[in-house]
């Protein structure tokens, strides 16, 4: 949802601002620009598109400058247009910004501007910022007082980032959006997200809401927005910067669905002790939920699946718990207490509408756990815990490694929390915590057996692809139609496998495949269900292990290994990633940028 970046150090700014925004397009990638400040003002190059056409668009007319800012944007306020992409300047070019989230006052501040002789351009909230800051020059403020007075005035979500004419400085100030400073030497960066510069350093610091960041070459000053100084600790990312990087794989979303061994061995590394049934979480120790009466899961899209993947399986083992959209919770959730536990379920910490239930569940006095795959974070930072999935960097859009590493830790967590609340877990912790171990070696033996690409040509054309899952398949089930209706653009519906007879059927023809999701649990029923779709000549494909009944009665099957059945649906997964995956290559699909949609939703 709209990345920023800004650069300010000696040499050029331009090369490190477009690597920033290429590294940062997963989040928006409409419409993309830069600003640069050179020896005499502030030059704007900017229009609609992804960032490799205006990468094109600079090359006969380099920016020259060593202070700089850019954004890829996501357009919530007025279409993709060149006239809407950022950076905004005001009229009298002095002034140059890029923003993140959403000024819900701009209306009235546009009119109030407007009226004393401001004349506006674009479409966007944004606009109104850099006016705003001019015009408290314009009454003779210094930078940083107009910077901070015009902020000041805006409601709503934002990261901000600013340049004025006039000096070498940065100026950033966030509320809502994530922002953070990258620090190398005398070289200073500003970014949505620590991939935008992490070639360069890793050392960080996380802005806080109502922060503000004076950022120069000498060094960076923050500070509250009546400019009272804070402290701010800086924090090293452990990420690789080869990690968010293409390696030898055509999309980046291949290449993560690849790195699943990996994440998964990290996720669980020292976490597990599979002989003594043992789970080792830090800051979850035994007894740590023992007043826990009811678990509620927050999360929105993939996120969510994990969830209720999670929620599916502390229901099981005797834990009363409920999966709830983030998106629906101030409206349907159910009631909330000091015995309740709310988990936000969030591979980046950031989303708005996730956000925004944990916060309504902090406040009515729930205790709070985030599951997020980026330290510091809000989400991270606002819960009262935090387990990390240590997935590493995602930048495909679709979400793959951070649902398993999400669910595995969810099994974990679902553990801790029924060993402390029911003094048992209703499973047999050794063997699933020796299955987990094997976990990432069964992800690749997934990989490295697939016939996904085979199926993907064989389905390819079909009129709508159906996904159906019994138990913990279910939440699959859904993952699996998620991932192929987002990079395929193709119709693909996930249900219950109960479910299908109630309604679905009415769209199952022979034109329809039927992926259906094995994980032993109740596997007849779903066997039935399958078959009723059969009968109606809808193939069938059984993800299930190779000696399973549904793999002798399918029309074809995607197998995979015979595990603990509350695993058996990560590995199920990980064969629909793939499907879907050569489904959309087939096809020629943007996969690691869909159209229209953005990794990370900041927006309610
Ligand atoms: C966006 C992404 C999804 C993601 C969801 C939640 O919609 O396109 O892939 O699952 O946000 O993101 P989160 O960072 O909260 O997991």
């Amino acid at each position: 949802m709209c990345g920023i970046i800004g650069r300010v150090g000696e040499g050029n700014a331009l090369e490190t601002l477009i690597t920033g925004l290429e590294n940062l397009e997963y989040r928006g990638y409409d419409s993309a620009g830069v600003a640069v400040k050179n020896g005499t003002g502030i030059n704007v190059e900017k229009r609609s598109g992804k960032v490799s056409e205006l990468k094109r668009s600079i090359t006969d007319e380099p920016l020259q400058g060593a202070i700089g800012i850019g954004h890829t944007r996501w357009s919530t306020h007025g279409p993709p247009t060149d006239e809407n992409a950022h950076p905004h300047t005001d009229h009298t070019e002095d002034v140059a910004v890029v923003h993140n989230g959403i000024i819900e006052n701009y209306t009235e501040l546009k009119s109030e501007l407007a009226e004393s002789g401001h004349e506006f351009s674009s479409d966007t909230d944004t606009e109104v910022i850099p006016h705003l800051i001019q015009h408290h020059l314009d009454c003779g403020l210094d930078n940083e007082s107009a910077f901070r007075r015009a902020v000041d005035e805006l409601e709503g979500s934002y990261a901000v980032a600013a340049m004025i004419a006039d000096e070498r400085v940065l100026y950033a100030a966030r509320r809502g959006s994530p922002l953070v400073v990258g620090m190398e030497d005398d070289e200073y960066f500003l970014a949505s997200d620590v991939p935008a510069f992490l070639e360069y350093t890793d050392t960080v610091v996380y802005l806080e809401d109502g922060d503000v960041a004076i950022v120069d070459e000498t060094g960076v000053e923050f500070t509250d927005l009546e400019g009272n100084p804070v402290e701010r600790h800086p924090e090293t990312i452990e990420w690789d910067p080869e990690q968010a990087g293409k390696g030898e794989y055509e999309h980046f979303m291949l290449k993560e669905i690849h790195e699943q061994p990996t994440a998964l061995a990290q996720a669980i590394e020292g976490r597990i002790e599979p002989e003594l049934g043992r789970i080792d979480l830090t800051d979850f120790e035994p007894g740590t939920f023992d007043d826990v009466d009811c678990v509620q899961f927050v999360a929105c899209g993939t996120s969510y699946h994990a969830a209720l993947y999670g929620s599916v399986l502390l229901n099981q083992a005797g834990v009363r718990s409920r999966a709830l959209l983030a998106n629906e919770y101030s409206i349907s959730a159910p009631p909330v207490d000091e015995n309740t536990l709310v988990v936000a379920v969030t591979q980046s910490g950031e989303t708005a509408d996730t956000l925004s239930a944990l916060r309504e569940a902090s406040d009515a006095g729930a205790q709070t756990v985030t599951v997020t795959n980026v330290v510091g974070s809000t989400a991270a930072r606002e819960a009262d815990e935090t387990l990390l999935i240590r997935a590493g960097p995602e930048i495909g859009v679709a979400a793959t490694k951070t649902f398993s590493s999400q669910a595995v830790m969810l099994v974990l967590l679902g553990q801790r929390i029924a060993q402390d609340v029911r003094g048992e877990t209703g499973a047999d912790p050794e063997a699933l915590l020796s299955d987990l171990e094997t976990m990432p070696d069964r992800v690749e033996e997934v990989l490295a057996t697939t016939t996904a690409e085979e199926l993907a040509a064989t389905y390819e054309g079909s009129r709508a692809y159906f996904f159906i899952g019994r138990g913990l398949g279910f939440p699959v089930a859904l993952e699996g139609a998620l991932k192929f209706k987002e990079i395929t653009y193709e119709h693909a519906e996930g249900f219950a496998s109960g479910e299908l007879k109630h309604g679905p059927l009415a769209l199952v023809t022979p034109d329809t495949p039927v992926f259906a999701v094995f994980t032993g649990e109740e596997d007849e029923k779903t066997l039935k269900n399958a078959a009723e779709a059969q009968t109606r000549g809808a193939p069938v494909i059984a993800i299930c292990p190779p000696d399973h009944q549904a793999a002798l009665v399918a029309d074809a099957h995607l197998e995979i290994p015979d595990v603990d059945s509350d695993l058996a649906g990560l590995l199920a997964n990980v064969q629909l990633q793939l499907l879907a995956y050569y489904a959309a290559d087939r096809l020629d699909r943007a996969i690691d940028k869909p159209r229209n949609l953005a990794k990370s939703v900041t927006v309610e």
